[in-house]
């Protein structure tokens, strides 16, 4: 009735909807869509509360980006795309054997070019728990595509996970077509004194004259391996 067995059919469903509106896109693309629309708040228009944790606000290692809204997902506006070998990269980044590559990748793969900045829309920064001061600096990278109709300016707009400072490069992206990929940095700055907890913002591309909203989670979290 809930959760992620429940999530799987919806999302495979509407994934299969877009495909046919937008034969077109990879399945990144169709993921991103889904994801960059999302609505983190609730149908009262409040935060989205988190059932199996005391009905707190969830964090998006709950709700990922939120829930899904197909309408709103036929036209995202940017795609954070990615091809099959960047996700191939990806794995090769994560320190498996060869034979536990294989199993995932299922067919004859190149691993030449490891690395673990997938272009993904949305953004994770793990620090390791320290003794007095917890510093962390990352920097990531991301390409988005214009699929919206032609010419457009995106500003963003950030909500800052609680003791981090975010920097974003540049400040507007101007397609002139439809197609165009442009490409941006997020620096996120964390530093704390206090107890591992997980903070968490976001970050949204916003069209300048548009109807279109692009974004993205933003979480800062302790390392699981890191008790
Ligand atoms: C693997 O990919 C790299 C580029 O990332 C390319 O230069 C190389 O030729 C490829 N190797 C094979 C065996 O296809």
């Amino acid at each position: 009735m809930s959760g992620t067995s429940m999530a799987c059919p919806h999302i495979a469903g509407i994934a299969a909807l877009l495909i046919a509106a937008h034969p077109e896109w990879s399945p990144a693309a169709v993921q991103s869509a889904m994801m960059t629309t999302a609505n983190p708040l609730d149908n009262t228009g409040e935060p989205i509360k988190d059932m199996g944790f005391d009905y707190r606000v969830a964090t998006p290692l709950g709700i990922g980006a939120g829930h899904v809204d197909p309408n709103r997902a036929l036209d995202p506006g940017l795609v954070y795309d990615a091809t099959p070998q960047d996700y191939v990269n990806l794995v090769c980044s994560m320190n498996f054997t060869p034979e536990q590559t294989k199993t995932i990748i299922r067919s004859s793969y190149n691993c030449s070019n490891p690395s673990a900045d997938l272009n993904y829309p949305s953004f994770m920064a793990l620090y390791e728990v320290q003794a007095k001061t917890t510093r962390l600096t990352r920097k990531f990278e991301r390409t988005v595509t214009n699929v919206g109709n032609g010419v457009a300016t995106y500003r963003y707009k950030l909500e800052t996970p609680h003791g981090s400072t975010i920097k974003v490069s540049p400040e507007t992206l101007v397609f002139r077509k439809k197609n165009e990929k442009l490409s941006y940095s997020l620096t996120i700055r964390y530093r704390s004194s206090s107890d591992s907890e997980v903070t968490y913002g976001s970050i949204t591309w916003v069209e300048v004259n548009g109807l279109h909203k692009v974004r993205s989670p933003i979480v800062v979290s302790p390392g699981v391996n890191n008790d």
